[in-house]
């Protein structure tokens, strides 16, 4: 499908639009679409599809793509938009879906399921894990095809078993799993088959697409007719199938549903032995009490089959061709296999039991049961019956039958558990139904019987969803209605399914008896309870009914013997009752349940459980029409709780080919699945309903005034949100507890504004979501970080703290270190010191000092001067009263003159002599001085006086005592001058190298012709 467009759809897409309505018109509308291609059709939300008969391009992953992405009705109709929807609706809505694919054998239902299968798989999720078990799911098809599909004169490729798939989703619509059910698997076709018509897949895929060592190892020749099971339907090889390739298929799945290697061996080695065990013939004998037995013609076969079993000759070679029959005291269990023969010493015992019930005209199980109870007893006895030839072949042939559907079922448990979910949680279902389509043929046996009660329940399920229960919603609701009537086929259903009268259980009845079981009974009993019956037929019985409505070519007249006909929904179908009563008993001897429990075999012990004398019960297992009934009402009972999706397949030809519509058969089936009723209702009615409660709680948030919560009356709040809705009213309509939704369009677009609403919903929690937990994780972050500060900070004051600690301790090391290094380096200076210090004897301007370390200049500059001060000290203390004098006169010189005078220097090493020319000892001064009281001369000596008047230099005698100042000639010692000490107020010298001296005098006590102030020169010093 190149355009994915409904422009380019041909004719009318949705048959609710077509105009007018009529079956014509229907048909023809189907035939318009199928010519060009468009085999899928719309009835509102129900597609039919009509079997085109060849590959189409109509699936893709593409159209999935499309498909999964858009609603209903933006599409061209497909079977994808049915299986999007369900799995929209199951992953949305979180609702269980189911789709039932119905139509008669060869319409394309397992086609269909396939297809539905692939869109699941294809639109769901690409995990390893997901895509691991969408393999296995769609792997079980080819492999369950294989082994329980067979050619039939309707379909090449015929489902012989009914299927219905439970596939398990999580939230996120991803497949978890899935379980299969089976539904009986038509096994006689196992031994036997209708002209035409093929055995099981299985059989030749193996013999012709297995190597050569594995044949070798199955004891098998690739020769198709040298096998009896497949020889009768002659038809070996068909167009539409490869077998060889198929067998390959058959094999790459059993590897992907985990079948080990051997598992699949042990598989084929069973498979193997039905063939093996088909071939084994027998041959009639006569015992020598004159009853008959038989014996095996060909050993070889039974030898391989035992080696293919695992079991010994004798074992499984008795248990074909003789019974062991148990005898109790107080029970007593026979086969329903009529006209034993005993050749045991105890079977004359049985033989008389049944001469006399012939005898006394009572049945074998009273009179048995009339003596046990008399006597008390509780053994047992054993009987072992030859069986006759033709017992031997029905006995190999209930053994290969049940080999092979006991299997079939071993193999779907099988799939089942490597298709088992393995998680816990909520999960939602997807259930697909395909299971065997309705069958007419020549001849139809048990097996179409339950294959037909079958499509009549599911025929029942689907008329009663899709039209009577919804009629009757509309009327209850109070929706205006006008009824469209339509078969309802209750009564069919009925008719085979009640308790007490349905053909089943009279069926079941005859089964239950003890004696002599016989198919004509069980007519006999049905001609009686089926005489007012209008829909079922009876030789010389409603041969004379009136109402019983008889199809062409279907006539009372036309009934065989043996036979019985029943109207079905979908054709009036004639039954031989031949094999019912077996086949619904479907017991096999408990011989061959015992020998198949002893093979060694690993999967024997699993499929013959009743097989093992440890735990074998003598209790009847139910039947196989109430198996099937059981498990039918448990599958409705399934798919009533689900949504139901619906695809009706139409054939258009008998002649499985292309481009063929026979407008007869497509006639007929449009009219029993009830097509025009389903339009008709579609059209003037609604395709979707739900509570107001519900309807609100899906759409509210599509409306102001029902976001976030809607306090009044439901249906208050849904008209509200409908008038805020941008759809149509006319779209809906309000019943008495809920709304309908008219169109699928309406529904999509609903679904459409509340994912559009919900996206945007979901932004928005994103948003409030990201804030709380931004800042939760800000919180979180802040708090971190005060504690990993804190925790810091304490950590680093620590951590200073030990540094400052080990700092103090250094410190105080450094310092004592210091001191006591200090001490010691004084110590060493005092000691050296000591040693070193210049002499005693020296002078104290001895300048000499011993040097020391630079820290200690302070203590050597303090000690030197405390040494020199001691050794002045000493000095002194050596001094007589004259050096005393003469140094106390150095100290005065010192104070007056140091840094004051530039000579002074010089001077210091000179003793003060004050008398430098001995005048106290001079006579002629005695003498003088005494006059002048100048007798304490303190210094006199010859000085140079500049002359006033010359300017030249003078030498004069200059006398300094204590009461005056004096100038005397030096010769003479003539007073020339005298100045008492009084009159002189100032003495100033200059501060240079020169020697001179200036005396202030007051003028007014200058005597004679002196100037007032007179300057001399001081002595030459
Ligand atoms: N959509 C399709 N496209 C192409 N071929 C189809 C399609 N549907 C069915 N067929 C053909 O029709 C054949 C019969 O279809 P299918 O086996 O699905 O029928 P059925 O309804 O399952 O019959 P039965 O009830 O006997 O099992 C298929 O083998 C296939 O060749
Ligand atoms: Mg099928």
């Amino acid at each position: 499908m190149d355009v994915l467009s409904l422009d380019q759809e041909v004719g009318a897409w949705d048959s609710v639009l077509l105009d007018p309505l009529t079956e014509d018109s229907f048909i023809a509308n189907l035939h318009q679409r199928f010519k060009r291609d468009h085999i899928y059709t719309y009835i509102g939300d129900v597609v039919v599809s009509v079997n085109p008969y060849k590959k189409l391009a109509l699936y893709s992953g593409e159209l999935v793509k499309a498909y999964r992405c858009r609603g209903p009705y933006q599409l061209p109709p497909h079977i994808y938009a049915i299986a999007g929807s369900a799995y929209r609706f199951l992953r949305d809505r979180n609702e269980d879906q189911c789709i039932v694919v119905s139509g008669e054998s060869g319409a394309g239902k397992t086609e269909a399921a396939r297809i539905v299968l692939q869109f699941v798989a294809l639109a769901s999720g690409q995990s390893r894990e997901v895509m691991i078990m969408k393999e296995r799911l769609v792997q079980a098809g080819p492999l369950l095809e294989a082994f329980g599909n067979a050619k039939t004169y309707r379909n090449d490729n015929s489902s012989r078993f009914g299927k219905y798939l439970d596939i398990e989703f999580d939230y996120k619509g991803d497949p978890l799993g899935g379980t299969i059910t089976n539904y009986l698997l038509e096994k006689s076709r196992v031994t036997c088959q209708a002209q035409g018509e093929r055995n099981f897949h299985i059989f030749y895929q193996l013999l012709t697409g297995a190597d050569i060592q594995l044949l070798k190892s199955l004891k098998l020749q690739r020769n198709l007719d040298n096998y009896a099971f497949l020889r009768s339907s002659r038809i070996h090889s068909l167009e539409n199938l490869d077998d060889k390739q198929d067998f390959q298929v058959t094999r790459r799945a059993l590897e992907t549903l985990g079948f080990s290697q051997e598992d699949a061996v042990n598989v084929f080695k069973i498979v193997a032995s039905v063939l093996k065990l088909g071939n084994i013939g027998f041959i009639p004998t006569n015992n020598i009490d004159g009853t008959e037995g038989c014996t095996i013609n060909n050993d070889y076969e039974v030898f391989d089959v035992c080696q293919l079993l695992g079991t010994e000759f004798s074992a499984l070679g008795s248990s074909l061709t003789q019974r062991t029959i148990t005898v109790c005291a107080t029970k007593c269990c026979s086969s329903p296999v009529p006209q034993q023969r005993f050749n045991s010493p105890s079977k004359n015992v049985t033989r008389e039991l049944y001469d006399v019930c012939e005898l006394v005209g009572s049945d074998q199980a009273t009179l048995q049961g009339a003596m046990t109870s008399r006597t008390l007893e509780e053994s047992q006895d054993f009987v072992t019956a030859d069986l006759s030839a033709s017992e031997a072949t029905y006995a190999r042939d209930s053994l290969c039958k049940a080999l092979y559907s006991r299997l079939f079922t071993w193999l779907v448990n099988k799939i089942n558990e490597s298709t088992k979910v393995k998680h816990y949680g909520k999960r939602k279902v997807l259930g697909i139904l395909d299971v065997y389509g309705f069958e007419m043929f020549e001849r139809n046996g048990f097996e179409q019987f339950i294959i037909n009660f079958c499509n009549e329940k599911l025929h029942q399920v689907v008329m009663e969803t899709t039209l009577k229960e919804e009629q009757e919603e509309y009327v209850h609701e109070g929706i205006e209605w006008t009824p469209i009537e339509f078969f309802n086929n209750s009564v069919i259903c009925e008719l085979i399914e009640k308790n007490n009268h349905g053909i089943l259980s009279m069926l079941d009845e005859e089964c239950l008896k003890s004696g002599v079981l016989s198919d004509e009974v069980f007519l006999r009993k049905l001609a009686q309870c089926c005489a007012d019956n209008s829909h079922c037929e009876v030789k010389g019985t409603a041969v004379s009914h009136r109402n019983f409505v008889t199809t062409p070519g279907a006539s009372d007249n036309s009934l065989p013997p043996n036979c019985f006909r029943l109207r079905h929904y979908a054709g009036t179908v004639t039954y031989n009752v031949c094999g019912f009563v077996d086949k619904n008993n479907d017991i096999l001897h408990r011989d061959l349940s015992l020998a198949m429990y002893r093979c060694e075999h690993p999967l024997l012990k699993t499929l013959f459980p009743e097989g093992n004398p440890k735990r074998s019960s003598l209790k009847r297992p139910a039947t196989t029409g109430t198996q099937f009934k059981i498990s039918i009402s448990a599958l409705i009972r399934n798919l009533s709780c689900k949504h139901p999706h619906y695809v009706r397949c139409i054939k258009p030809n008998e002649l499985k080919q292309p481009r063929i519509f026979e407008m007869a058969l497509v006639q007929h089936q449009v009219r029993y699945l009830g097509l025009i009723e389903t339009v008709r209702v579609r059209r003037s009615g609604f395709c979707y309903r739900l509570p107001y409660q519900q309807f609100l709680s899906r759409y509210k948030m599509l409306s102001l005034h029902t976001w976030p919560n809607w306090q009044g009356p439901p249906v208050e709040g849904v008209s509200y949100l409908i008038r805020d809705l941008p759809i149509p009213s006319g779209e809906f309509a309000f019943g008495r507890t809920k709304v309908f939704v008219r169109s699928p369009r309406t529904v999509f677009e609903l679904e459409e504004f509340r994912r559009e609403r919900l996206e945007d919903l979901a932004v928005l929690l994103q948003k409030i979501w990201r804030g709380h937990r931004q800042r939760k994780e800000f919180l979180l972050k802040k708090n971190s970080q005060v504690v990993i500060a804190s925790a810091w900070r304490s950590w680093r004051a620590r951590e200073e703290y030990r540094i400052l600690r080990h700092r103090k301790q250094v410190e105080w090391a450094v310092n004592i270190i210091q001191q006591h290094y200090i001490h010691w380096k004084r110590w060493q200076f005092l000691l050296r010191l000591a040693r070193q210090l210049p002499p005693e004897s020296e002078s104290p301007v001895n300048r000499e000092w011993p040097s020391c370390h630079r820290r200690l200049t302070e203590t050597s500059i303090i000690l030197r001067r405390i040494h020199h001060k001691w050794r002045c000290h000493k000095y002194r203390l050596k001094f007589d009263q004259t050096a005393r004098n003469r140094m106390r006169e150095k100290v005065t010189a010192s104070i007056i003159f140091k840094e004051r005078k530039a000579s002074y220097p010089r001077s210091v090493s000179h003793p003060f002599l004050g008398d430098y020319v001995r005048l106290r000892q001079n006579v002629q001064w005695k003498k003088a001085c005494v006059e002048t009281n100048d007798q304490y001369v303190v210094f006199a000596d010859i000085i140079n006086k500049i002359t006033r008047s010359s300017g030249k230099f003078v030498p004069i005698l200059f006398v300094l005592s204590t009461s005056s100042m004096l100038i005397l000639d030096q010769r003479t010692l003539q007073i020339k001058y005298r100045v008492p000490a009084a009159e002189i107020y100032r003495l100033s010298l200059s501060p240079y190298l020169d020697d001179v001296a200036v005396f202030h005098v007051r003028a007014p006590q200058l005597r004679g012709d002196e100037p007032p102030e007179h300057s001399w020169l001081p002595v030459s010093e």
